[in-house]
């Protein structure tokens, strides 16, 4: 099978999109399969050519593993090109993608589906005809849900632009900066407990892995925590009841569903140390495949290796 690789991207997560890339690229290297790859630059020029619209105008790839996380990658911008072109792919759809990736619209849709998510608001600060009024909407802000609260653009990854606003100065600095990677900005109730996730595989009828636990080393699971201290711990499985595990394994798959999604996502949680609750945080449908990654860390531990994860997120892909 001749499968092209997409990766790099214009996000900001263009970085951890070509580690992610690596690492699949290496499992690939298999007589099954012969790899394409298609780096895309931060300007948003593809090397060494671009993948064409046209149905029939790709003939050398059977299916495309698209590696790309966050803006123009995992928000269904890109899935569009390959619907456009009749190419079969890795994950989510255009829609489940976009459902996926806008952290508002993600919030929205499982409200309406009975989903547990941490309370909300939305800042515009994009709107070229209405400036934030920010006297009003830092009262309001703090009045809900009081301080600190986390401030995250609405349409990335990686914890790429989130901090935690202690004050209400750092509040509107948080905002401001997350501001720069969306037009729309999302602050939360900041929840005191443990950080899950679960991974789900499949597309009618998806299976989850054994969650993990996510045991920062700083403040909050931050990019640099993520990506470059190597000092935040991993648990599988988290440190949960029974009970408790297969709720938030029943929750991923619902949430899964719930954004019409198919192939992969990874189902982040926030579990409440005061009440016990268990909130969903986010869906990731590009995630991580870096070699620090859980997504393919929890299908390892459920007996799944790499390679064969990758194979299945192909064969899922042309079914
Ligand atoms: N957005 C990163 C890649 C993740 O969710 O793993
Ligand atoms: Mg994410």
């Amino acid at each position: 099978l001749r499968v092209a690789v997409v990766y790099g991207g214009r996000s900001g997560e263009h970085e951890v999109s070509i580690r992610s890339a690596q690492a699949i690229m290496a499992a690939l290297n298999t007589e099954n399969y012969e790899v394409i790859p298609y780096l895309i630059g931060k300007d948003g020029k593809w090397d060494p050519k671009p993948i064409l619209p046209e149905p029939g105008a790709n003939e050398g790839i059977d299916v495309v593993f698209p590696v790309l996380h966050g803006t123009f990658g995992e928000d269904g911008t890109i899935q569009g090109l390959f619907e456009m072109a009749d190419l079969a792919y890795v994950g989510p759809g255009v829609f489940g993608s976009a459902a996926s990736m806008d952290k508002e619209h993600f919030k929205r849709l499982s409200v309406e589906r009975g989903l547990p998510v941490v309370e909300y608001a939305i800042v515009h600060t994009g709107n070229p005809h209405k400036a934030v009024d920010w006297d009003t909407t830092l009262t309001q802000i703090v009045e809900r849900f009081g301080l600190p609260v986390f401030v995250k653009p609405c349409n990335l990854g990686s914890s790429v632009g989130v901090a935690k606003a202690h004050t209400v100065e750092e509040l509107q600095a948080a905002i401001l900066d997350a501001g720069r990677y969306d037009l729309k900005v999302l602050v939360e109730r900041a929840i005191v407990g443990q950080e899950v996730e679960c991974a789900v595989l499949g597309n009618y009828r998806p299976q989850a892995s054994t969650p993990c636990e996510i045991l920062p080393s700083k403040e909050f699971y931050d990019y640099d925590d993520k990506y470059l201290l190597d000092q935040a711990k991993t648990v599988i499985p988290p440190n949960l009841s029974e009970e408790k595990i297969e709720e938030v394994q029943r929750l991923a798959i619902e949430c899964f569903q719930a954004m019409d999604c198919s192939g992969m996502a990874r189902v982040d949680f926030l579990i409440e140390k005061a009440t016990g609750n268990i909130y969903i945080n986010e869906i990731n449908t590009i995630p991580g495949f870096t070699s620090i990654s859980m997504y393919p860390k929890m299908w390892e531990h459920a007996g799944c290796p790499f390679e064969m994860l990758v194979g299945m997120l192909i064969s899922l892909a042309l079914e």
